[in-house]
């Protein structure tokens, strides 16, 4: 299991282009007090997202979940990663990684959206934000304006 997750981060790690800029963002304070999503327990081994997560969303945010993911300008959305214990999903493992999409229409590349990835204490981990983030928002959810989550998970 934790090879599973090791193996996910290297992968993660080695699709950054070495000349990529880290992303500088750096994580909003306070998002721990954000309206908090049901808890997310992926068991999948193949998914990015094995293990358990929350999603936070800033009050714009939540604005355009109930709008049905049409998001204004300055949206926040936060999900925290944890490690899943094979042997017990009802508990939290440790925390391994923080993800970041805000709503910034001068990020053209990327949907309008500024994408950023962190890990557990907070700090860039610096990916390549279009190959390794976007893409995958872009190719699945582009009609829900780039969401995944909607507003059934805040419930
Ligand atoms: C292989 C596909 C894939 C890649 C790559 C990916 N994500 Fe996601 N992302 C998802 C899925 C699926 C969800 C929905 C999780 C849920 O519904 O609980 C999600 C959810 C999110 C959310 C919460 C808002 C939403 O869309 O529901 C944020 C923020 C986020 N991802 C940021 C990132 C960042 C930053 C990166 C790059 C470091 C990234 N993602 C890479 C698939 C991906």
């Amino acid at each position: 299991m934790i090879k599973t997750v090791l193996t996910l981060s290297c992968l993660i790690i080695s699709l950054a282009g070495p000349t990529q800029a880290a992303s500088q963002s750096p994580l909003p304070k306070g998002y721990s007090g954000w309206k908090k999503s049901v808890r997310k327990v992926v068991t999948d081994k193949k998914s990015l997202f094995y293990g358990i997560h929350y999603i936070y969303a800033d009050p714009k945010a939540m604005q355009g979940y109930r709008a049905g993911n049409r998001f204004p300008e300055g949206s926040r959305i936060i999900v925290e990663h944890f490690t899943i214990k094979a042997d017990n999903p009802a508990v939290d493992g440790s925390k391994n990684m923080v993800v970041l999409m805000q709503k910034d229409k001068r990020q053209q590349a990327t949907g309008g959206w500024l994408y950023a990835g962190y890990t557990a204490q907070g700090r860039s981990s610096g990916l390549d934000t279009v190959q390794n983030c976007f893409s995958c928002h872009q190719k699945e959810v582009a009609s829900r304006d780039y969401v995944f989550s909607g507003i059934q998970d805040f419930k």
